[in-house]
């Protein structure tokens, strides 16, 4: 079965079945961020620490990326990648607005080693490319991202900030900018 990717304009305007597939992988990659969705604010800030918070549902993560497009990767019938992604965003860290700013990737455990995040990027540049004349598009991860680093470097994103210790020690938050 081929595997089938689509925009929308809005994660809270996907279809139901859609936003259903999205928020159990969510569910599932929650620990393999650090600090895990369950633990951020409303504003995507980062609050390690906060246990009451580690207990709950990433319900604020989930909230806060209710208006970003949402690029899905469906195989079957169901959703196996994602792609949160806000338009236009201001990141103060960096002084700097960009087409595109990628807020959530992740790709089923089931899925992985597919190729299913290089796919998505490619979904991605297109539609900041749709977005802008000159459009550049931005994310940021944590130090210790194994997977995501290596994939990061390969599509010539460039580090532009990186936050010593911010999400705890040893474990900084590094931003990426690529001008398309
Ligand atoms: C990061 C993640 C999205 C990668 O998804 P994926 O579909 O398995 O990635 P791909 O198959 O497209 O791999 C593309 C490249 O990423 C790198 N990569 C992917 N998984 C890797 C791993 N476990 N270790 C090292 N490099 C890895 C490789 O460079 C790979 O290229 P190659 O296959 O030519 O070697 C997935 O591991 C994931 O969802 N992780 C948990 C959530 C997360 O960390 N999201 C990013 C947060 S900022």
């Amino acid at each position: 079965m081929s595997v089938t990717f689509t925009v929308h304009d809005t994660l809270a305007e996907a279809p139901d079945a859609v936003r259903a597939d999205v928020w159990a992988l969510v569910l599932e990659a929650d620990d393999a961020f650090w600090p895990p969705l369950r633990a951020r604010t409303p504003e995507q800030g980062l609050s390690v620490g906060a246990g009451e918070v580690l207990d709950a549902k990433p319900d604020a993560y989930w909230t806060s990326i209710q208006q970003h497009a949402l690029i899905s990767a469906a195989e079957d019938g169901r959703v196996l990648g994602m792609m949160s992604v806000a338009r236009d965003k201001r990141l103060d860290a960096l002084e700097l607005t960009v087409a595109a700013y990628l807020s959530t990737l992740i790709v089923a455990e089931s899925a992985r080693g597919r190729g299913l995040a290089r796919q998505l990027y490619a979904r991605l540049f297109e539609l900041a490319q749709s977005w802008s004349a000159e459009p550049s598009v931005a994310t940021r991860t944590w130090s210790t991202n194994a997977a995501h680093l290596p994939l990061i470097a390969q599509l010539g994103f460039e580090e532009r900030l990186r936050l010593k210790d911010d999400r705890g020690v040893g474990i900084d938050t590094v931003y990426f900018v690529k001008p398309l």
